[in-house]
């Protein structure tokens, strides 16, 4: 399969956080934090934003990734963080272009918007393709800790990853961790802006023809206005087209878009409505659904506390409001695919949803992308999460099977309210390595599945 990935890849510093030793970092802004913890920025401007962010992230267990605004602060979390981190492949299209030439795409093109040395280490060697520098000749995909002296253009973000149980004091209150998960504080100009390669698009353009799909993501990272007084709409504009354009000169390309969590709900309510109509499928989380939901004034509740039956009812009708298309939510315990159309059959759409699932916790338990086969067989002795399996039931008790109806390994495919339905629960593992990009390891190895029963 020959992919183009567009549109960011960046170097993730992961840093484990420690509670206690954070609290004692934040006790000299203890009284700006508590007031920005009441009303959250949503972007930081200021050390007190980012703890502001951390703490919210931490007390709820969400996941958040807030723009950093201002370079001082990106220089005082380099200064404080950059040591002590594991460096790897950032950004959802970094992350997915390694999963699908690790799983064995024969030609992976990425657009890099800043391919510095380091940048290109992390990238995979197997079937990773840059248009003007060849193939990829350093490994370092499996990460490595940071010992090099920060150069200040490397795109870095910082996920501050924390464990659930996690349980520390900040001024009078106890912090206490429901569930594992990260937040993102990203400085990134490049990717900011949506960078667009010229070498990648002149490579897609004359190449064009010969590819089977087209991963992209990256928009959550636009900004609604930036420093010269422009706004994101023309930079999505500019994707949009690109986009289009692929599509008139192969009808046959195949496009995923992973989607993110944006700054700003209306931006992400506009991108979210441009691109639905003109790709295959949009990959989101139940926070973007929730958040989407609620833009186009669906019911939300339940979305958050996982509830499939509440999922799968708004997620039929977003369908329905902004589509017809699919729409396919990963959560921590099921995936779900809802489609105004059949893209592949039903047998073959249950086997690229385990097919994600399995690839995504094996790569969680080891922190590590591996061969198809050994991933696979690590995946088997990974359990399938209990919540997932019950809410999959759930939905299987509420929906009759029907003539075309399939449950099997507790799964299930089914037709409801004109569209198509599958719901597969994930596989936990009990001490993950990292939790960052496990949402882009499900939908692009799906995406490749896919691609390969299409063929
Ligand atoms: C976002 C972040 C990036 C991270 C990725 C994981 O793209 O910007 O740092 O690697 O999410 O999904």
């Amino acid at each position: 399969m020959k992919i183009l990935c567009g549109y960011n890849a960046n170097i993730d510093a992961i840093y484990k956080v420690d509670g206690s030793q954070m609290a004692e970092m934040a006790e000299s802004y203890r009284e700006e934090i508590s007031e920005k913890i009441k009303d959250p920025p949503g972007f930081i401007s200021s050390i007190p934003d980012f703890f502001a962010g951390l703490f919210t992230s931490m007390e709820k267990g969400t996941g958040a990734e807030w723009m950093v605004r201002d370079k001082e602060v990106s220089r005082w979390l380099r200064n404080n963080f950059l040591e002590g981190s594991l460096l790897r492949m950032g950004g959802n299209m970094g992350i997915m272009a390694n999963v699908l030439s690790e799983l064995g795409a024969s030609r992976v093109i990425p657009n890099v918007a800043n391919p510095s040395e380091l940048q290109m280490s992390f990238f995979s060697r197997k079937a990773i393709f840059i248009p003007d520098g060849g193939e990829i000749q350093i490994d370092g995909s499996g990460g490595a800790f940071s010992t090099f002296e920060s150069d200040e253009n490397e795109l870095i973000h910082f996920v501050f990853d924390f464990k659930k149980g996690e349980k520390f004091r900040f001024i009078e209150n106890i912090i206490s961790v429901p569930r594992e998960n990260r937040f993102i504080a990203t400085y990134d100009p490049l990717n900011f802006e949506l960078h667009i390669d010229e070498q990648f698009s002149r490579y897609a353009l004359e190449h064009i023809g010969e590819m089977d799909g087209a991963l992209i993501s990256g928009y959550h990272l636009l900004r609604e206005r930036y420093p010269d007084g422009s706004s994101y709409v023309e930079k999505l504009n500019r994707s949009l087209d690109q986009l289009k354009e692929w599509k008139v000169l192969n009808n046959k390309l195949y496009i995923h878009v992973e989607f993110g969590h944006f700054s700003s709900d209306k931006m992400a309510y506009d991108v979210f409505n441009s691109l639905f109509p003109l790709v295959d499928s949009i990959g989101i989380n139940e926070d973007e659904l929730a958040m989407l939901a609620h833009m186009s004034e669906l019911d939300t509740s339940g979305i958050l506390e996982m509830d499939a039956e509440a999922i799968l009812e708004t997620a039929v009708s977003l369908c329905e409001v902004s589509g017809p298309g699919r729409v396919q939510i990963h959560t921590r315990e099921f995936v779900l695919s809802v489609a105004s159309d059949m893209h592949l059959g039903a047998e073959h759409i249950l086997e690229t949803l385990h097919f994600g699932v399995n690839c995504a916790a094996a790569f969680a338990c080891s922190g590590k992308l591996d061969e198809r086969e050994n991933l696979l067989k690590i995946a088997s002795s990974i359990g399938r999460s209990k919540y997932g399996k019950e809410q999959v039931q759930n939905i299987a008790d509420q929906i009759p099977s029907g003539d075309d109806g399939i449950t099997r390994e507790d799964s299930i495919f089914r037709k409801y309210r004109e569209h198509f339905i599958c719901a597969v629960p994930t596989r936990l593992c009990g001490d993950p390595v990292a939790t960052v990009g496990l949402g882009d390891t499900i939908s692009s190895a799906i995406f490749l599945r896919e691609l390969e029963l299409r063929a």
